[in-house]
C-alpha cells in the first residue's frame, strides 16, 4: 500500500496520543559502480524522491513502538531486551541498538511509518528505513550525531542485525542525497563530490523485473567474502596493494593460475568496474553522456558475466535497450538477482520506449514489469509542519 506523508501523520494521530514530528527519507539509485563500495572503490548513487515517512511521538520510558503502514504489522518492545527477529523488525531494531551500543540514552518513542517506495527492488528500501529511523532519533532526542556517522551507524545496523554485510552506499545516498544530483562517492575517505545530473535532457527511468531479490539470501556476503579472498591472495604476492584501488589488472594475470576461476573472475570485475566508475565521473562532469552510457553498458556485462550477479530477465532489459537509440545507457542496478535496470535515456522518448519495452517483456516472460522515473531528490531529513 502506498501512503503520503499526510497519510501517516493521521493514522499515527489515530493509533497514538500527543504530538508528531515527521521525517522523510529517500530510496536511492545508482548510475555507476556496482559491488565496489565495500571494495574500496567509487560510487554514484542519487536519493531519489520515493521514500518513507515517519510519524514520532513520545511514549512511556524504555519503550517503544514501530507501525509499518505499508505491511499492517506492528512491533513493540522495550530498550532493555532486543532480540534479533525477521524481516523488516530487524532493521527497525538494529538501528535502536546501535544508538544504545554508542552509549545515548532514548526517550521511549511511538512511530509510524510507510511511503511509496517499492520494496524488495533494488532500491534500497532497507536503507531508506534505517536512516529515516536514525534521522528521526536523532532530532528526537537531539543528540545531535553528524550525518556521516548517522550512515555509518545504519550500515552497522545491517550487518549486525539482518546479517547483510552492506557497504555504505546505500545509506550514505539516503541521508547526503541532493535534488538534481549523483553523488560521486569514493568509499575509502566517505567523502563525495557532487555531479549535476543533466535533467533537462536526459530521464532516469528504472524497470522493475518484479523477479524478487533478496539480497539477505546469502549470495550478497559470499561475493563479498570472495572479493576478500581475492584481495589477501594479491596482498601475498603484491604486499604494497593496500586495496582493490591500487590493484591492477597486470598483477591478477599473474595470479590467474593460483586462484579460483570465480574468484579470479570476481577480482577482475572489481578492479575494472572502479576504474570504469573514475572515468565514467569524468565523462558525466564534462558532459559526455554518450560515453558514460557506454560505461553502463561494460558495467553491466561485467555483472553479468565475472561477477554473476545478474538473470536473464534483467539481461533481456539490458539487451532490448540497447536496440533503442535514444537509449544511452543501461544495466542492472544494485545487488542484483532481480529487481531493476537503471536505464538513461534521452527525455523526450524516456516514456514511450520504457512501455515499448514492458510489453517486449510481457511477450517474453509473460511478466508486467514496472516502470518509474525516478529524479534524484534530497537525503534524509525533518518536514516542517
Ligand atoms: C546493496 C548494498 C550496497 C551495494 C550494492 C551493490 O545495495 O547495500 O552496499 O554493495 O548492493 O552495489
Amino acid at each position: 500500500m502506498m501512503n503520503t506523508g499526510t497519510d501517516i501523520l493521521k493514522i499515527f494521530h489515530s493509533a497514538f496520543p500527543g504530538k508528531a514530528d515527521l521525517y522523510f527519507a529517500p530510496g536511492r539509485i545508482n548510475l555507476l559502480g556496482e559491488h565496489i563500495d565495500y571494495n574500496s572503490g567509487y560510487v554514484m548513487p542519487a536519493a531519489i524522491t520515493q521514500g518513507f515517512w515517519f510519524a514520532i511521538g513520545e511514549a512511556k520510558e524504555n519503550e517503544f513502538s514501530v507501525y509499518s503502514a505499508t505491511l499492517d504489522e506492528y512491533i513493540h518492545g522495550n530498550f532493555s531486551s532486543l532480540k534479533k527477529c525477521a524481516g523488516w523488525k530487524n532493521y527497525i531494531l538494529g538501528v535502536i541498538d546501535q544508538f544504545i551500543q554508542k552509549g545515548f540514552s532514548l526517550k521511549g518513542f511511538h512511530i509510524v511509518f510507510g511511503g511509496n517506495l517499492p520494496v524488495g527492488s533494488g532500491l534500497s528500501s532497507s536503507a531508506a528505513l534505517e536512516c529515516g529511523l536514525a534521522t528521526a532519533l536523532n532530532d528526537f532526542n537531539a543528540f545531535n550525531i553528524p550525518k556521516k556517522e548517522l550512515a555509518l551507524m545504519c550500515q552497522h545496523a545491517e550487518h549486525t542485525f539482518p546479517e547483510m554485510q552492506c557497504g555504505i552506499m546505500d545509506q550514505y545516498a539516503s541521508m547526503f542525497g541532493e535534488k538534481d544530483t549523483i553523488l560521486f562517492l569514493d568509499c575509502l575517505s566517505i567523502e563525495s563530490e557532487k555531479i549535476k545530473f543533466p535533467s533537462a535532457t536526459h530521464s532516469i527511468v528504472l524497470i522493475n523485473t518484479n523477479v524478487k531479490h533478496s539480497l539477505a539470501d546469502g549470495a550478497y556476503n559470499t561475493r563479498r567474502a570472495q572479493c576478500e579472498e581475492g584481495l589477501l591472495l594479491l596482498q601475498k604476492k603484491f604486499p604494497q596493494t593496500n586495496n582493490f584501488r591500487e590493484a591492477t589488472l597486470s598483477q591478477l594475470s599473474m595470479l590467474k593460475n593460483d586462484m579460483h576461476p570465480d574468484i579470479y573472475r570476481r577480482c577482475k570485475y572489481v578492479i575494472e568496474e572502479i576504474r570504469r566508475t573514475k572515468t565514467g565521473a569524468d565523462y558525466l562532469k564534462s558532459g559526455n553522456i554518450s560515453a558514460f552510457g557506454e560505461c553502463m553498458y561494460a558495467s553491466h556485462t561485467g555483472l553479468r558475466d565475472l561477477y554473476n550477479v545478474s538473470c536473464p530477465e534483467l539481461d533481456f532489459l539490458v539487451e532490448e535497450s540497447s536496440k533503442h537509440k535514444a537509449v544511452t545507457g543501461a544495466r542492472l542496478m544494485g545487488g542484483g538477482f532481480g529487481g531493476c535496470t537503471i536505464n538513461l535515456i534521452e527525455k523526450m522518448h524516456a516514456s514511450a520506449i520504457a512501455e515499448n519495452m514492458v510489453l517486449k517483456y510481457f511477450e517474453t516472460f509473460n511478466k508486467e514489469a514496472s516502470v518509474y522515473i525516478v529524479q534524484p531528490g534530497d537525503g534524509a531529513h525533518r518536514i516542517h509542519l
